[in-house]
């Protein structure tokens, strides 16, 4: 376009804009509005115990929208919202981009309160949207006084036992609205009038008990009759071991007046039909101990006898009481499986598909006594019988006891399995297809990703990181969900943090899961290989560099600030005592470094999954030089620049240390040379400049050496593939990661994973061979940031600005996918066709991309067949090695390019 068409254009837009303007010079604008609000990353929550940061986001109709401005008004009622009486709290027009992270500013929220809120924005200073559709939250129990029940447990129960405790309430006048702040941990669940309020199951989160316990808020103003009503909570052992209960059932009444009715009065406590329940072993029921009498309203009279006792108070034996922000864990999904093969007469093997953590629902009609029994297990002998070795001493099985006389349905309720074949033996007759459902369980979090692209191979990959991610997402990030150990290893998230918060919406599971992290913090600033501690070692392996990882994940991809300064201080504390371990530099101590490499890289190949070419103490001193690095960029984005500035020299005295005991000059690379050691230094920034060619060379000799196969362990496979791809060699990273021969993720596949398995060699035997193990899956997260290049900026957090750079293999000819970030959706799809490069991106509103084309020449870019020089929105921007770099606003763009 020359410069008089421009000109024109533009007098034609300033004559449209002209005509638009009402009278008034104000516009309320039809093509954008304000969608989604939500208070601490949920929508409308109740039993919230802290001031929630406010978010939305917006839809516009058009290309280029950003905020200029937003008003935030809440009010105590709905009809004060209404009328905009915001006599909470009203922001005023702020004049600012922000729609993430908006704090009410000044006010002592009050507990129980719901409060209401809506909010405008403006685009400029003519045209602002419509007022919101009006959102809530609803405040918690926010002080210690709050609480007017104790905690009461059985102490004579035994171990495994679950406890089911009991008492009645007589409501005195009409309900107006109850709430019922529960917490019964191990886990619980309340059932009001024989219901069950809710669908959350294995509530409430686990966590260091005796730092901090979850309570969830329920409500529960319709659950009642206005005669005598029952409640009973059954509690397991779940993670605590003795069961115990608080809760306190708040009613108003329709005059407002109140009354609380509070567990510790319930002073009825009895086993029940589920005899014991234990996470590893699994449950047994046993249903001819079902009797009204549990259920029916009214204390049983005679207690003390074999049948009930008196629930004591005991003291208080656990941590503060804080509101449950994580989602809670559900049944996200009902799968019919498939009979495999009857084993023996009556022992029937079923196959649910895939590898999955859930358990299975049964429905059954028998005589009474009949025992059912339900065995789970990942691998099947030869025979067909499952194999349950490799769940080393976790039980895993389920167990039923018919009471007779009809159609009978179970499922346990007290614990989880990981499985994909479960062998059912005792069944009365065959089983028929509706007799049995898997049930998938899990913390209910979004998926938020998608990816495919040309290679179905690719694609399957994908699926099967998701699968074990799901998987392994049960109120901590679980290294596994079958064997005696579902524990929070920290190691393993280092790499699997990106992939995971690709995949699934994590705002508020991550910042739970560090809470884990801190409540496991000592004096002297360690923290420990698992969280909550439960396994492993004191102080932690320093590979553990999740805790910092997952602050600067939430801050980049939810914008979550205060995550930041919260853990500001104890991450200080992980990082100094990590400092405290150096000597010359060198941290002093490692236990698994870059773990299960492939066998013939083990240090004992019948041993641990140590390596024997990776030197742990390099790796330790590797993240101590990254974390000291991310609490440095930390530091200056909470304006603490001393800390940054400290930090920073602690980074660059590592990195020299790190080169000066692990660069071999002679071969060109660090440490052995090998493809680990190699790619963590790249990976990390630190090698000489005038090294980096070497070091990227002996790295891709090493990879053809091994025929395009890798031989790193959980950590240093994630810097493998990205280092290649950053430095030139997307097409080696691609060989790698669609291999198909050992070790690879598609010789997984090939031999019938639906899961990433923990060894890169298939073992099913009784140590450490999980069949459904994230550690191993950071190619997940590469097809996101390289194939599709959608990557955050630390620099603008909650992608308000962020980079759309896609490395595009040879052997790909497309490539698609999209995130659904705290400011919308973003999408990339790219397509080679007839010489031909097609790029079709979306940016959401209120942000900006910088969209990095690998066209050589600015001139053949198009966008609707006009050059990109020539689009309004789009700016050119200096080129960057191969690409053309363009920075976006929102909006659809169909760019075009000549290859
Ligand atoms: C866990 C792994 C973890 C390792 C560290 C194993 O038992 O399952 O995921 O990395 O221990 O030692």
């Amino acid at each position: 376009m020359n410069i008089l068409k421009e000109a024109k254009l533009c007098f034609l837009l300033f004559l449209m804009g002209v005509l638009c303007i009402p009278v008034s010079g104000k516009k309320r604008a039809e093509n954008f509005r304000v969608v989604d609000l939500r208070s601490e990353y949920q929508v409308n929550p109740i039993g919230i115990d802290v001031s929630p940061r406010l978010s939305w986001r917006i839809q516009s109709d058009y290309r280029d929208f950003s905020q200029m401005a937003y008003q935030v008004i809440v009010a105590s009622s709905l009809t004060k919202l209404n009328e905009e009486q915001a006599d909470v709290w009203n922001s005023g027009k702020v004049l600012s981009s922000q729609s993430l992270g908006v704090s009410i500013y000044n006010k002592v929220l009050q507990s129980r309160q719901r409060y209401y809120w809506k909010v405008r924005v403006w685009k400029n200073t003519r045209e602002f949207s419509e007022w919101s559709a009006p959102a809530y939250f609803e405040m918690g129990l926010l002080s210690p006084q709050d609480w007017k029940s104790g905690w009461i447990g059985y102490v004579p129960g035994m171990p495994g036992r679950v406890l089911y405790f009991k008492g009645t309430f007589v409501p005195r006048k009409t309900i107006k609205q109850a709430r019922a702040y529960m917490s019964g941990i191990g886990f619980s669940e309340l059932y009001i009038n024989r219901k069950k309020v809710g669908d959350h199951v294995l509530d409430p989160a686990q966590s260091t008990y005796s730092k901090r316990v979850y309570y969830v808020t329920y409500d529960v103003g319709k659950c009642f009759d206005k005669a005598a009503n029952s409640i009973v909570v059954p509690v397991a052992p779940g993670w605590l071991g003795t069961p115990r209960l608080r809760m306190q059932i708040e009613v108003t009444y329709l005059d407002n007046t109140t009354e609380i009715l509070t567990s510790d009065r319930f002073r009825s406590v009895t086993s029940g039909p589920i005899v014991s329940s234990t996470v590893f072993d699994g449950e047994i029921y046993d249903a001819r101990l079902e009797t009204d009498k549990l259920y029916a309203p009214g204390i049983p009279p005679g207690l003390m006898n074999k049948e009930w006792a008196w629930a004591h108070n005991t003291d208080d034996p656990v941590g503060k009481m804080v509101a449950q922000k994580v989602e809670p864990i559900k049944v996200v999904e009902r799968i019919t499986p498939t009979l495999k093969q009857e084993v023996r007469p009556g022992t029937y093997v079923f196959d649910a598909g895939r590898n999955l953590a859930g358990w299975v629902a049964l429905q059954v009609t028998g005589q009474e006594g009949t025992k059912v029994t339900v065995r789970y297990a990942e691998t099947v002998y030869e025979d067909g019988t499952v194999n349950q070795e490799n769940l080393r001493n976790a039980k895993s099985t389920d167990t039923y006891i018919l009471k007779g006389g009809g159609v009978e349905r179970w499922e346990p309720r007290f614990t989880y399995h990981g499985f994909r074949y479960f062998q059912i033996e005792g069944l009365p007759g065959k089983p028929r297809k509706e007799d049995i459902v898997v049930k998938v369980v899990r913390t209910d979090v979004p998926r938020t990703g998608s990816f495919e692209c040309s290679n179905p191979l690719l694609n399957d990959i994908h699926k099967m990181i998701v699968n074990t991610e799901a998987s392994n997402l049960h109120s901590v990030p679980t290294d596994c969900p079958q064997r005696d150990e579902r524990m929070g290893w920290l190691n393993d998230m280092t790499v699997r943090i990106e992939q995971a918060i690709y995949n699934f919406g994590l705002s508020r599971f991550y910042p739970k899961f560090m809470d884990d992290i801190q409540d496991t913090q000592d004096a002297e600033g360690t923290i420990t290989c698992v969280a909550p501690y439960r396994f492993g070692m004191r102080p932690a392996d320093p590979v553990s560099a999740s805790y910092l990882l997952l602050a600067q994940k939430c801050y980049e991809f939810y914008g979550d600030k205060r995550i930041v300064s919260e853990h500001f201080d104890g991450m200080k504390a992980w990082v100094d005592y990590l400092y405290s371990r150096t000597s010359d530099g060198i941290v002093d101590y490692s236990y698994y470094g870059d773990w299960c490499p492939p066998r013939d890289f083990l240090a004992d190949p019948n041993g641990s999954g140590v390596s024997k070419d990776t030197p742990g103490k390099m790796m330790s001193t590797g993240y101590l030089y990254l974390c000291s690095e991310i609490l440095s960029e930390m530091a200056s984005a909470l304006d603490k620049q001393e800390d940054a500035a400290r930090y920073a020299r602690i980074a660059k005295k590592t990195a020299q240390a790190f080169n000066r005991h692990y660069w071999n000059e002679e071969v060109g690379g660090y440490a052995s040379n090998n493809q680990a050691s190699n790619s963590f230094a790249l990976y990390l920034g630190i090698v000489d400049a005038n090294h980096i060619q070497r070091v990227v060379d002996n790295l891709v000799e090493d990879v053809k050496k091994h025929n395009y196969h890798l031989t790193t362990g959980n950590l240093c496979t994630k810097y493998l593939l990205e280092m290649l791809t950053k430095y030139g060699y997307v097409d080696v990273a691609y060989k790698i990661a669609s291999q198909t021969t050992y070790p690879s993720w598609g010789f997984m596949l090939k031999n019938g994973a639906t899961t990433l398995w923990e060894r890169w060699e298939f073992l099913t035997g009784d140590a450490m061979n999980s069949h459904n193990h994230p550690m191993m899956g950071s190619v997940g997260s590469w097809f996101y940031k390289y194939l599709l290049g959608i990557v955050p900026e630390f620099t603008h957090p909650g992608f308000e600005e962020f980079t759309i750079k896609p490395y595009m293999p040879k052997e790909l000819t497309f490539a698609k996918g999209s995130l659904e970030t705290v400011k919308g959706t973003i999408r990339v799809s790219w397509k080679r066709e007839r010489g031909m490069l097609m790029l079709d991106v979306t940016v959401p509103e209120n942000t900006k991309a910088k969209v990095y084309v690998p066209g050589k020449d600015i001139k053949m870019i198009t966008e609707g067949k006009r050059s990109v020089s020539h689009v309004r929105e789009i700016i050119c921007l200096p080129k960057e090695g191969d690409f053309t770099v363009l920075s976006v606003p929102s909006g659809n763009y169909n760019l075009r390019c000549k290859l």
